[in-house]
C-alpha cells in the first residue's frame, strides 16, 4: 500500500492545484506546516461549496482577518456580512463561535478528537484539519474520495451502504509519510482526473492499480441507490 501512496504524492508534487489555503507540497516535505486557521477557514468554507466558489471569499476572510484573534474579535454582522453569498450561515455563526474559543484556549487543538469538540466541526472536517494542519494520518473521506475508492477497487455495491467499504479501502491507502499532502491529492485526483463524468484513466498516477478501469466501469462507479 505504500507503493500507491507514494506513486500519488509523486504525482501531487507535479499536479497539485494551486489553492490559496496551500503550502506548496514541497514546502510540506521540508516540514513547512500549513497555517492551521487557514486550513480550519478553508475546510469551514468548503463543506457545502466548490473550490471555485470559495477562493474569492477565503482569501478577502484572510486579507480582513488574518489570524484566529482577529476573526474572534469580529462583529457578528461584519462576518455574516462578509460571508454573504456563500450560504449556509449556520457555517458562518459556527465559524465565529468556534473563532472564540481557539481564541480563548489559544489556539487550535491538534488531534481529531480534539477538533471534534470545536463548534461546527464535524467527523470529515476535524480529520481534514488534522491530516492537512498538523500532518497526522486520519482517514479523510469525501466524496472526491469516495469515487476514487469505489473505482480503484471495483465496489460494486451502492452508496450509501458501501461507505463503510469505501472508508475502510481509504484506511488502508492513508500513508504515515505525509498525510496531510496524501489527503489533498486524492481529493485532487477526484477533482482533475478520476472526475464524476468522464475520467481520465490515462494520466491517472493510479492507472495500472485500478479494478474499475480494468473491468470497463469506471465511469459507471460509485453506483448509488435511488433516494
Ligand atoms: N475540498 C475539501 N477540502 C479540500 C482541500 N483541502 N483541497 C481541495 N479540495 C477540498
Amino acid at each position: 500500500m505504500r507503493e500507491r501512496a507514494e506513486e500519488l504524492l509523486q504525482w501531487y508534487d507535479a499536479h497539485a492545484r494551486d489553492l490559496p489555503w496551500r503550502v506548496p507540497p514541497r514546502a510540506g516535505v521540508q516540514g513547512v506546516r500549513a497555517d492551521p486557521y487557514a486550513v480550519w477557514l478553508s475546510e469551514v468554507m468548503l463543506q457545502q461549496t466548490t473550490v471555485a466558489a470559495v477562493k474569492g471569499y477565503f482569501t478577502r476572510f484572510m486579507e480582513r482577518w488574518p489570524r484566529v484573534e482577529a476573526l474572534a474579535g469580529a462583529r457578528d454582522e461584519d462576518v455574516m456580512g462578509e460571508w454573504a453569498g456563500l450560504g449556509y450561515y449556520a457555517r458562518a455563526r459556527n465559524l465565529l463561535k468556534c473563532a472564540r474559543v481557539v481564541a480563548a484556549r489559544g489556539g487550535f487543538p491538534d488531534t481529531r478528537e480534539g477538533l471534534m469538540e470545536l463548534p461546527g466541526i464535524g467527523p470529515y472536517t476535524s480529520a481534514a484539519i488534522a491530516a492537512i494542519a498538523f500532518d497526522r494520518a486520519e482517514v479523510v473521506v469525501d466524496g472526491n474520495v469516495e469515487r476514487v475508492m469505489a473505482r480503484l477497487y471495483a465496489v460494486l455495491e451502492p452508496l450509501p451502504a458501501s461507505k463503510q467499504v469505501l472508508i475502510d479501502h481509504a484506511a488502508r491507502l492513508t500513508p504515515q509519510e505525509r498525510p496531510g499532502d496524501y489527503a489533498q491529492a486524492v481529493m485532487d485526483l477526484g477533482a482533475t482526473v478520476c472526475t464524476p463524468k468522464s475520467p481520465a484513466c490515462g494520466i491517472c498516477p493510479w492507472m495500472r492499480h485500478c479494478d474499475g478501469r480494468t473491468a470497463g466501469i469506471a465511469p459507471e462507479l460509485p453506483r448509488k441507490t435511488p433516494k
